[in-house]
């Protein structure tokens, strides 16, 4: 089957194509498919815009759900992530969605499992369908990649966002520059690094990253005002920003941290913009993966 587990795996001219399905679903949301198909979402970390816009993309394709709760399902008797994905494609998934706090849990499951995996987020791994939607982000505002600065802030190393878009964005032409506590970047990526101040004067998308406070075994490395002083985008220093620059974040967001209150629903902020169009893309996902494994899905 095809699987959709790391943008790596995606080609420039198959990306463009996911995203054109994308906006296709984005100007013309419904498409039903013509038999009975059925998706389960399999989350064993939280979320609420991956697992929810998958749900409404699997509705607004006309797919059934199988529910499946990490915590009443029997991984609490011992079951391991392979057999509870065995199980799902046993009892007739015909695509499901997994994210899990493990690293590459997709590794053990990409050549024995029968039907489409969509990675939904592996731990600090990858998060293709947030990639997805940030490119199509992108795309809307600026119609291309080639040559837009891109600034990724925050809390690089424990952000799978920043480790999917990072390299794709690059391979698609955009200047990807990284600003941000130089202790959460690795040394391959300091050629890259921009202080904040800087950084502002020179985006055309300053994209921001939550600190994961859950992913951090080492003491932070400043208090939650003092980091946004320093490596927050507050609202002096988006006064500073190009006319036309945008700000996005993944979500969620934490408040006068990385970013101002101010600034989260301002005209820049894309913010709610990339939500939406995370249905849109999870659309164009299982609806390419589903006709891939199916031949001619949807109607
Ligand atoms: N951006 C993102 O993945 O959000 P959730 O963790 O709420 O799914």
């Amino acid at each position: 089957p095809e699987h959709v587990l790391t943008m790596e795996d995606w080609g420039k001219d198959e990306i463009h194509g996911l995203l054109n399905k994308a906006q296709e679903f984005a100007n013309q949301p419904s498409k039903l498919p013509n038999q009975r198909l059925y998706a389960a979402n399999l989350f064993f970390e939280p979320s609420t815009r991956t697992k929810i816009s998958f749900e409404a993309a699997e509705r607004n394709l006309g797919l059934d759900l199988l529910h499946f709760e990490a915590d009443t399902s029997s991984v609490k008797k011992g079951e391991t992530l392979y057999d509870t994905v065995k199980t799902l494609e046993s009892i007739g998934a015909d695509v499901v969605v997994i994210r899990h706090a493990k690293e590459r849990y997709f590794d053990e499951l990409r050549h024995h499992i029968n039907i489409p995996i969509i990675n939904g987020g592996d731990g600090c791994g990858h998060h293709p369908t947030q990639s997805f939607l940030d490119l199509l982000t992108i795309k809307q505002e600026f119609g291309i990649f080639h040559g837009i600065n891109v600034v990724i802030a925050g809390d690089i190393f424990h952000s799978r966002v920043a480790r999917s878009n990072l390299e794709v964005l690059e391979r698609l032409g955009a200047n990807v520059y990284v600003s941000g506590p130089k202790e959460w970047m690795s040394k391959e990526l300091l050629h890259r690094y921009v202080p904040m101040d800087k950084a502002v004067e020179l985006a055309d998308v300053m994209m921001m990253l939550r600190i994961q406070h859950e992913r951090h075994a080492v003491k932070m490395v400043a208090g939650p005002d003092k980091y946004h002083e320093i490596y927050g985008l507050s609202e002096e220093k988006a006064q500073r920003m190009k006319p036309d620059s945008i700000i996005m974040h993944p979500a969620p967001i934490n408040r006068n941290v990385e970013i101002a209150d101010a600034l989260v629903e301002c005209s820049r902020s894309r913010i709610f913009k990339q939500m939406k169009n995370g249905v849109f893309v999870r659309m164009a996902v299982l609806s390419h993966v589903l006709e891939k494994q199916q031949g001619g899905l949807l109607t």
